[in-house]
């Protein structure tokens, strides 16, 4: 359903509560000026095109468009579950999404490199004013790179893909672990697991040696040591705030040859997110942003392949409300 945007005010002059669901495709295409002007809404932003702006990749949650000599990234608000995308969305999602990784970048950059150009406080370029009710709080210029073919996956704790191989051989992606570790232990020691990337369908776990092969082995080693670090660091931090950020997948480019931290970091998306009042070994741990959506759809008789049901008003509120809390958890402020 392709619903227009209302052409309202500004920021606060919202029609509805926050939660009430009706998705809105952005499509600015041959609209009069003043549909550029309409509110934050409360209706999730499902897809988005920009006039006159190339879009090069419309991945799972976020719309990546050409700039020319750089990209931006646009967080939507599209919720996956059990690997399909949810009919509806979670409102203010992609803000969320985009403002953790802001905040990680604040958190690193003076000691690792990053793709971001422009911080959140930064005016948006002029070609992209007309777009800025939409691209305010969700989108991030970027420089281009050229990433990495793997993806550098941390484990700090083991669960999913990695306690299944565990519970088989003992070790994880070929990284041997002591014995009577059970679901959700944490490890000793953070491991490195890269995997490739694949374009479709899942990516598959590789061997450090399999990712030399990839990037030379310099290149492989500084991107180990440095999501290594970057893990260590943003679990001990996220720890302090309530959350325990059992893994996450990190991925670098490479500018005149020079490794930097690129796409996204260190967000529910790209992490597990386990609250921390909740932890204990031994079992499955509660997801911090999804356990609302996940035990919802586990109610249906929803055989997890698409098209996947429409979330209901009241998981779509309380998932919002997650969503927030982890943003307010981790930065010490609302948004
Ligand atoms: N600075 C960058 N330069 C080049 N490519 C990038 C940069 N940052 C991220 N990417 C790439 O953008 C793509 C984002 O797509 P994808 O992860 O499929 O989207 P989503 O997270 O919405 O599923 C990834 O393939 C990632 O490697
Ligand atoms: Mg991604």
């Amino acid at each position: 359903m392709e619903v227009k945007a209302a052409p309202l005010g500004f920021k606060n002059a919202s029609t509805g509560p926050r939660s009430r669901i009706r998705s809105r495709h952005i499509s600015l295409r041959a609209e009069p000026l003043r549909h550029y002007f309409f509110a934050v809404s409360p209706d999730p932003i499902l897809s988005l095109d920009l006039p006159g702006i190339t879009k090069v990749k419309s991945g799972k949650v976020r719309e990546v468009f050409d700039l020319g000599d750089s990209l931006l990234f646009v967080a939507t608000d599209r919720i996956s579950a059990f690997d399909c995308v949810m009919p509806n969305g979670i409102p203010r999602k992609g803000e969320v999404l985009t403002q953790i990784s802001h905040f990680w970048f604040d958190q690193t950059e003076s000691w690792l490199p990053n793709h971001r150009l422009l911080k959140t406080e930064d005016p948006l370029p002029d070609r992209l004013k007309p777009f800025a009710s939409i691209l305010d709080g969700r989108s991030m210029i970027v420089r281009k790179t050229q990433p990495l073919p793997i993806e550098c996956v941390v484990r700090g704790y083991l669960s999913g893909s990695g306690w299944k191989e565990y519970r088989k051989s003992g070790s994880v992606c070929g990284i041997a672990l002591p014995p009577g570790l059970v679901e959700s232990s944490e490890l000793p020691e953070p491991i490195f697991t890269p995997a490739t990337k694949a374009e479709s369908g899942h990516d598959e776990n590789i061997s450090f040696e399999q990712a030399v092969q990839l990037t030379g082995p310099a290149v492989a080693q500084q991107a180990r040591d440095l999501s290594l670090r970057l893990y260590r660091f943003a679990r001990d931090y996220a720890r302090t705030r309530g959350i325990i950020i059992a893994d996450t997948k990190f991925e670098f480019g490479l500018v005149d040859g020079q490794l930097i931290l690129i796409d996204e970091v260190l967000t529910p998306d790209s992490s597990r997110f386990w609250p921390a009042e909740h932890y204990a070994a031994g079992r499955g741990q509660p997801s911090f942003d999804k356990q609302f959506v996940r035990d919802h759809l586990e109610t249906l008789d929803w055989d997890k392949t698409p098209p996947a049901p429409a979330l209901p008003a009241d998981i779509v509120a309380k998932t919002q409300a997650k969503y927030l809390e982890a943003y307010r958890l981790l930065t010490g402020k609302p948004l």
